[in-house]
């Protein structure tokens, strides 16, 4: 596996100031944007995405522990010719992250799901479409070539092969298999904020919605006129219920029965690239070579399923050393271009980030992500020229 391919002539990627809309310009770090979405999002909305479970304290442990982790830069090496490019499936990105699955995004951003996809394609990479999304995944690979489908399988064969038909249909050739979800986990935050499904209309997100009518009209008002009432588009080979149904709490059952020997149906099924997400254990990454699939995501799901789980940074060097010659991932807790090197450093081949690119997306849409995804890519350039390296591999 030789992930990296340097290139002499990118060298450094700043940016021009009059290239960052002004709006934008603020926006300094991953972090701002998180700080930016907060006034811009009703609390309902903002807490969905920013929260974890619980205590939180697998949300506050992917954070605390890329702290702990600390570099020994060496000097005097001629770092001009710095590249970030990175092969990944036979495939070259210009930067070594992408945009992690996030459902409901076109509730939180304008047609969030295509800004989130445009933006990534616009700087070199891709974004994963959800399985929880409310926009068609077809839609998706149509109008922003999406290539990457992250499912969440039903635990039950007949629904699992209609469900890959569509996929593969609609020309999407790696699937996530998201396997750390067998039931969603306790958000008590969603409840407390009004976020609850089925959604109902009650007074308090009326009143958060008369209090952001930046995006009452220009995300929710917006979606409704141009697309109507929003759906779960992609649980299954056929549209699922809208989400002020009843029904959209029965859809999600039978996850619970999914296990390996699914995973073998997926594997005999499914032509393209399989990766299955949510991997802590070593044990586990065996299993997921040893069934067939492709790579492997090193993820506690943003610290959004078990609470007291493992940041995936401290489970990456157990996972690297079980699967040598596999292809590691990971997500959960990525804020700066350190964290990315610190990742590829412990062994990761590539990395996703979710949130602060689906706040990017809230406030200011593709150009968002965009802005959102060159600040990443700048901080892992001036770390790497700091760090003595052209190229994030070398670090290992
Ligand atoms: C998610 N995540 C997620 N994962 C998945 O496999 N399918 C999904 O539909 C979703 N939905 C989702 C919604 C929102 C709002 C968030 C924030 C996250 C988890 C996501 O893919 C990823 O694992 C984490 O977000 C990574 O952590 P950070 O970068 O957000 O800290």
């Amino acid at each position: 596996m030789a992930p990296l391919t340097p290139s002499p002539t990118v060298g450094t990627v700043r940016r021009k100031p009059n290239q960052t809309p002004w709006r934008l310009r603020s926006a300094l770090s991953l972090d701002d944007f998180e700080r930016r979405a907060r006034r811009h999002l009703p609390l309902s909305m903002f807490g969905y995405v920013s929260g974890g479970v619980e205590t939180n304290s697998s949300l506050r442990g992917n954070g605390e522990a890329f702290q702990t982790i600390t570099f020994r830069p060496r000097i005097l090496r001629d770092v001009s010719a710095r590249s970030q490019k990175t092969n990944l499936f036979g495939k070259t990105y210009e930067v070594p992250f992408g945009v992690a699955p996030m459902g409901f995004s076109a509730m939180v951003a304008y047609d969030g799901d295509i800004a989130l996809a445009k933006g990534a394609a616009g700087s070199g990479t891709f974004a994963i479409c959800s399985a929880a999304s409310l926009t068609p995944l077809e839609r998706v690979a149509r109008e922003a070539g999406s290539r990457w489908f992250q499912a969440y399988v039903p635990g039950d064969e007949s629904r699992i092969v209609a469900l890959l038909e569509r996929v593969a249909a609609a020309g999407f050739d790696h699937l996530v298999v998201t396997a750390d979800v067998p039931i969603t986990g306790n958000r008590e935050n969603n409840a407390r904020n009004g976020f609850d499904a089925p959604f109902r209309v009650t007074p308090q997100l009326i009143w958060q919605g008369a209090t952001h009518p930046r995006w009452t009209i220009g995300t929710l008002g917006r979606e409704l006129f141009n697309r109507g009432m929003p759906h779960f588009e992609n649980m299954e080979s056929v549209q699922g219920p809208p989400l002020f149904s009843r029904d959209l709490v029965r859809s999600t059952i039978a996850r619970d029965k999914l296990n390996w020997e699914h995973l073998k149906i997926i594997r005999e099924r499914w032509r393209g690239k399989l990766i299955l997400k949510g991997v802590l254990d070593p044990e586990d990454a065996k299993l997921a070579q040893k069934f067939g699939c492709d790579g492997i995501i090193v993820s506690n799901h943003g610290g959004r399923q078990l609470d007291g789980a493992l940041p995936s940074i401290v489970a990456l060097p157990a996972i690297r050393d079980a699967v040598p010659d596999m292809i590691v991932m990971l997500d959960s807790g990525i804020r700066r271009g350190t964290d990315v090197l610190k990742a590829i450093m412990l062994g990761a081949d590539f990395v996703f980030v979710g949130r602060p690119f689906l706040f990017a997306a809230a406030t200011d849409g593709e150009a968002g992500v965009r802005h959102a995804m060159s600040i990443l890519r700048e901080e892992i350039d001036r770390d790497m020229a700091l760090l003595g390296v052209v190229a994030p591999h070398e670090l290992r």
